[in-house]
């Protein structure tokens, strides 16, 4: 060995040698310092969450869209990815204003993705293979082809006039709200009874009304329909928004990135999701994740603190709202996010960690690197990051092969509803429609919404009809079939990691620490949980970066790593090669 490097360790991978897989226990009355005994340990805290967006997964029929039948087909890939848990958007009846987010009927499938036999299979198969299923509750609103909607806008004395907001426009113009899709505002007129009704969506999904004790109970009777089918949990869509400042304060123009600060989170809706623990939640071993987690920490705490007993986890919109524009991802701020977060549950409350969803682009064009080069390391080191922090890992369909935003440079290939109304009001604002679209290109949701990429045959294997939405070119190149049988594929990588964070428990419920915050391409923490300790090192950077950790006591073995080796010298100096990220065992 040379003297000036020391030493240069080439410490093999051993995934799956390390030797610590403690059971966790399923309850525990005593109470210690971190998170682990302040709270019961659970299924959904143990869980790995993988996202299935049902109309772009699997198509069986040919119609383009894919059904329960085509996920039915998929459910040993699913398994072998060894999550624990699929969240699944909505496959209700619905006119698909918003891709299902407007439910018609929330006890009745839409048939383009099959029938009840098909959902009730499709359940069975998952349980069958220890999977959790969570079920997305759409509740702020409805659609408006939904029957309370078309009773309520009726007439004004109609029993279901109550189930929405209404304004009567003898009392003037409603004061202007801002709509998140519609660019004419939150109000819309409504010539049958002269009134105006309440969308903070798009104007086909009016907002219930939550004040009703009606139609809460509504929403728990629903609830209770699909636990009873055996579904395990909850996305509680937009549900911040449910309780509303029924004053109907003007919104202040000019605050609407803001807009979570003067309409989440009102004071009643404590009040409702515990009615709906109690009614629900606590009836059956399910849980229930916000969307969204207020706009401070308190908010997000009361939501989720267990003695409160409100919802079970939630998670906050800050990590998808860092690198909305091309080129502007920042490691520091990236770190400082997911800090502070971790902190803020430390001792209490859980959240789900992810970095991409059927809202957002692609985690890799966002957070990693899509040149040929260094597409494979940067999506494997994403994947171990959320792998290893502390919070339920969600992780989006097509993620686990490194799937790639596409490329949609003109508004007319778009067809999401957010899209359109963004440019609408782009245009309203005589806004720069060049970088209005180069922005949107970069950061539309339609971006994570193309066909999974199964294989090199048409249509990457999605269907053998139109797909509804363009498959993106590099799918010859990025499908699930040629990563199978690759061991150093970005899937069989996602896999070893599922692995490996089921078997240490530290990752899953270890306290977190960041080391060296201020290192500019070097993101490091650890993770201790009573005598088991783990470093993670992830270099988010196209060169090799070193990091001393003389802090740190002994690298004892390297728990897994996307590349075969890793370089240690003297003083636990670490040099990474681009985006190599790695785990290792520590004391
Ligand atoms: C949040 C969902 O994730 C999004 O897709 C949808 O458009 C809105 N809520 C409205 O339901």
């Amino acid at each position: 060995m040379n003297n000036n490097l020391w030493v240069i360790i080439a410490v093999i991978l051993f995934v799956g040698c390390n030797n610590h897989q403690t059971k966790i226990v399923k309850e525990t009355d005593t109470k210690t310092e971190n998170n682990v005994t302040q709270e019961q340990k659970t299924w959904w805290k143990e869980g790995i969450l993988y996202q299935i967006y049902p109309q772009s997964f699997k198509d069986t029929d040919g119609d383009g869209f894919g059904d329960f039948k085509g996920v039915i087909e998929k459910l040993d890939y699913v398994q072998s990815l060894g999550i624990t848990m699929v969240w699944m958007n909505p496959f209700f009846d619905s006119p698909l204003v918003d891709n299902g987010y407007d439910v018609a009927d929330y006890r009745a499938i839409h048939p383009r993705y099959g029938t009840m036999e098909d959902f009730e299979a499709m359940l069975d198969g998952f349980h069958k293979r220890d999977i959790k299923f969570v079920l997305d509750m759409v509740v702020n609103h409805s659609s408006n082809e939904h029957e309370w909607f078309k009773q309520s806008r009726s007439s004004r004395d109609n029993p279901y006039r109550d189930y929405y907001h209404w304004w009567p426009a003898e009392k003037g113009d409603p004061p202007y709200r801002y709509s998140l899709f519609d660019p004419e505002g939150a109000w819309e007129y409504d010539a049958t009874t002269n009134a105006y009704y309440l969308h903070t969506f798009a104007k086909e999904q009016p907002d219930l009304n939550w004040e009703n004790p009606k139609v809460r109970q509504e929403v728990y009777d629903i609830m209770k329909f699909w636990a009873e089918k055996g579904v395990d949990g909850f996305r509680m869509d937009a549900f911040q928004f449910a309780s509303k400042d029924t004053t109907w304060p003007e919104f202040p123009k000019g605050h609407e990135k803001d807009f979570i600060k003067w309409y989440g989170m009102r004071p009643k809706l404590h009040e409702y999701l515990n009615e709906m623990y109690q009614e629900v939640i606590e009836k059956y071993d399910v849980f229930a994740v916000a969307e969204g987690a207020g706009s401070t920490f308190k908010d997000a705490h009361d939501l989720v603190d267990a003695d409160r007993k409100e919802l079970q986890m939630a998670y906050h919109f800050e990590s998808v709202d860092m690198s909305r524009k091309p080129n502007s991802f920042e490691l520091s701020e990236f770190k400082e996010v997911f800090t502070r977060w971790d902190s803020a549950f430390a001792k209490q409350g859980w959240i789900a960690i992810f970095l991409s969803n059927h809202d957002n682009a692609r985690l890799i064009n966002r957070f990693g690197n899509t040149s040929p080069e260094f597409r494979t390391p940067s999506t494997q080191l994403l994947n171990t990051f959320l792998l290893s922090m502390r919070g339920t890992p969600y992780t989006y369909y097509g993620d686990e092969i490194g799937m790639t935003n596409i490329d949609m440079p003109t508004l007319e290939e778009y067809v999401d509803v957010d899209a359109i109304g963004k440019y609408k009001t782009a245009v309203a604002n005589g806004e720069d429609l060049q970088e209005f679209m180069s922005i949107l290109n970069y950061s539309s949701r339609e971006n994570g919404r193309t066909p999974m990429q199964w294989d090199t045959s048409d249509n990457a294997g999605f269907t053998k009809g139109k797909p509804w939405k363009r498959v993106n070119d590099n799918y010859t190149k990025i499908n699930v079939a040629i990563q199978q049988d690759d061991p150093n594929s970005i899937l069989n990588h996602f896999r070893q990691m599922t692995k490996v964070r089921k078997e240490n428990p530290v990752l899953i419920y270890g306290d977190y620490a960041i080391i060296q915050k201020e290192h500019p391409s070097i993101y490091a923490y650890t993770r201790t949980l009573d005598n088991e300790k783990v470093l993670v090192v992830l270099n988010f950077s196209e060169n090799k970066s070193d990091i001393k950790l003389s802090e740190i006591k002994k690298l004892e073995a390297t728990i897994i790593n996307n590349y075969n080796t890793v370089a240690v010298s003297e003083g636990n100096k670490i040099t990474l090669m681009p985006y190599q990220a790695v785990i290792f065992k520590i004391n």
